[in-house]
């Protein structure tokens, strides 16, 4: 296993819509897989798509918190590791939460985005199994968010506002114009 790379929107590997995987059997598929559970761990994240490490694959892992909190609030959920291969989200609730998000993506910035409550997710494992998975709450908001990433889309497309995290207490909180964020996060301007 190996550390990859996470990529920011200055990549536009970031922005593209992923290809489809094909062959579950390929080796570099299940290396690529390796990575990226190891990558999501270090970076303390709950959730990786494939894009976010350059490979324009439809390919997320997901894992909430392990930690004594997370297992109260989330009992069975947390800790567990979902490798979706293909994932298509094939029945979401009506009911709809805002809610707090950030991207390993999109360091120093988060921001409130409505999400379906539930979401039914349909994809296959690595040894190319179909599976599907029934989400609720911050899983199915996490899953929502990675399945975006397959198409090139970002929290901050969607975040109803986006703030900067401060080092500074005063700032904490402070909300930044969506535009603002997108001009700071483009080096290129
Ligand atoms: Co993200």
């Amino acid at each position: 296993m190996a550390l990859r790379e996470i990529i920011t929107p200055d990549n536009p590997v970031l922005r593209k819509k992923a290809h489809k995987v094909t062959s579950f059997a390929d080796p570099k598929l299940q290396k690529l897989i390796d990575d990226m559970i190891e990558t999501l761990g270090k970076a303390e994240g709950v959730g990786l798509a494939a894009p976010q490490v350059a490979a324009p694959l439809r390919l997320i892992v997901v894992r909430l918190p392990d930690d004594d909190a997370s297992r109260e609030e989330y009992g069975d959920q947390a800790g567990v590791l979902y490798v979706v291969i293909n994932p298509e989200i094939i029945r979401a609730s009506d009911e709809l939460v805002e809610g707090l998000e950030a991207c390993l993506s999109i360091p120093g910035y988060y921001g409130n985005v409505e999400r379906h409550v539930g979401v039914t997710v349909r994809g296959y494992d690595r040894k190319g199994k179909q599976i599907r998975i029934k989400a609720q709450d911050w899983l199915a908001r996490v899953f929502q968010h990675e399945i975006d990433h397959l198409d090139g889309v970002l929290f901050i497309d969607k975040a109803k506002e986006i703030y900067k995290v401060s080092r500074r207490e005063e700032d904490d909180d402070q909300p930044v114009q969506a535009a603002e964020v997108k001009v700071e996060l483009n080096p290129n301007e």
